[in-house]
């Protein structure tokens, strides 16, 4: 924040208060209320944080108009097509590229994390086979807690550094047993030899009967889904987390809060819930019928994959999965996926209609994800994991973040309170 004294006036029934003003690095002012209270007696009110800033943060920057999103200042674009995701992962928590031999320690540390106690098998075992694999992952996550005591004292620099660790590497093993588990496969152990997303590819898909070859090009889409996912500022998971962290619960159990979050299908469940809209659309045809749906203000269904708080713009991470999808399937020779070709007949229709240009919904990160997942052999119930399995480094650096700021306060919001005033109890015979 800059130190420029820059002040906000706020006249209340003839007094003005004066509120500081500070400017970012980069995106809109803010206006210091910490003090409103106290000084004014009033409230400021903003159910879904549509103008708040709950923190301030060096990690990630997006600009909703121009479409642009920027990790530790670094365009995604640019990120997704020269990177890969274990780079991201230092980039965001530590602020820097790394050199070449910082990549190889982070790489071999993360490597060295990727199994479960063995103990957390039973875990997944209490659960039915036909759990949703985010229960799965909720519930897994938050039992980290229980096994990893060594690394939940977040006033232990060392201690936040192995969860954070320990986080990035076992997340791809928890999905992927969650997945296994569902079909009622046995588990497939990570291998130290592979790389992050072809480690992922071969727990989940990999059987003890043959031996598995990953494919390089689903490697390589996958690692690129994993980095357009990895972080996105103050959404509502990462919030979830930060607000957990602030009553100094431990890494594991705020990593579950955030997963929890995540699940709903305006979040990240909205990855699942879009291409089962695809896929119940059908065909090019029917199109017209679900946008007249989306429209109308008496029916709760919306495009799934469509719309986004900041992006009042194309979704930058949109475009690169767009792309990525062509390729994938054209690679793969899967011609004129049926469901492909639905989605780029519905968004093409969709930017030619004023009520969507008008309101500025474009498609989100949600919208072509699920067709590359779909292609790669993926259920729709593992789409979200796999988003939660990327996003996981988000979390642990906007927790870090928070954590090891000397300024963290407990979150906790105030209300605009239209209950009942102050009346006395009635007993049970006079009502
Ligand atoms: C993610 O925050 C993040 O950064 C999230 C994320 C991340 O990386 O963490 O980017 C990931 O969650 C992407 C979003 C995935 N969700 C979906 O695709 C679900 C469909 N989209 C929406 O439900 C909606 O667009 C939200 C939830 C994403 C954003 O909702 P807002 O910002 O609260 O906007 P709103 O609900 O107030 O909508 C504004 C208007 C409304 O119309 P009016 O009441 O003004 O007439 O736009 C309409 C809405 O009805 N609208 C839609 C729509 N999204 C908004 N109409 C039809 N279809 C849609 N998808």
């Amino acid at each position: 924040m800059s130190d420029e004294k820059r002040t906000a006036k706020l006249e209340i029934e003839g007094k003005t208060y004066e509120l500081p003003i500070f400017s970012p690095t980069a995106g809109p002012d803010v206006v210091d209320i910490r003090k409103l209270y106290g000084t004014a007696g009033v409230f400021t009110y903003d159910p879904g944080f549509t103008s708040t800033a709950s923190c301030d943060s060096t990690i990630t920057f997006i600009d909703g108009d121009k479409g642009e999103l920027l990790h530790r200042g670094y365009p995604i674009d640019q990120l997704a097509e020269k990177s890969h995701f274990l780079e991201v992962c230092y980039l965001l928590l530590y602020g820097e590229l790394p050199s070449p031999a910082e990549l190889e320690d982070f790489e071999s540390r993360v490597t060295g994390h990727t199994m479960l106690h063995e103990q957390m098998v039973y875990f997944f075992r209490g659960f039915r086979r036909d759990a949703h694999p985010m229960a799965i992952m909720v519930g897994v996550v938050g039992a980290m807690s229980a096994f990893y005591h060594d690394s939940t004292d977040i006033r232990d620099p060392w201690q936040r550094e192995v969860a954070s660790i320990r986080m990035i590497a076992k997340m791809p093993t928890i999905a992927a047993w969650a997945y296994k588990y569902s079909i009622g496969q046995p588990f497939e152990y990570p291998r130290n030899d592979l790389d992050y997303a072809s480690n992922f590819l071969r727990m989940c898909f990999s059987v003890p009967a043959e031996d598995y070859e990953v494919n390089p090009i689903l490697s390589r889409a996958m690692d690129r889904i994993f980095t357009l996912h990895a972080d996105h500022e103050q959404n509502a998971s990462t919030s979830t987390v930060r607000l957990a962290s602030s009553s100094g619960a431990n890494p594991f159990a705020c990593i579950a809060a955030g997963i929890a979050c995540l699940w709903g299908p305006a979040h990240g469940g909205a990855n699942q819930a879009c291409l089962e809209m695809l896929q119940e659309i059908g065909t090019p045809d029917r199109i017209p019928e679900f946008i007249a749906r989306a429209k109308d203000k008496d029916d709760p269904f919306r495009l799934m994959g469509f719309g986004h708080r900041v992006y009042k713009n194309f979704d930058p991470r949109a475009k690169v999965m767009k792309q990525s999808a062509d390729e994938v399937l054209e690679l793969l020779g899967i011609d004129n996926n049926p469901t492909l070709q639905v989605a780029k007949e519905l968004e093409k229709q969709a930017l030619a209609d004023p009520y969507f240009t008008e309101k500025k919904l474009f498609p989100n990160v949600d919208f072509y994800s699920g067709i590359i997942l779909e292609a790669m052999g993926f259920p729709t119930s593992m789409f979200t994991p796999i988003f939660a399995v990327s996003r996981t480094i988000g979390w642990i650096s906007q927790w870090k973040e928070m954590i090891s700021d000397p300024q963290m306060k407990i979150g906790r919001p105030r209300q605009l309170y239209q209950g009942a005033t102050l009346r006395d109890y009635v007993d049970i015979e006079k009502r």
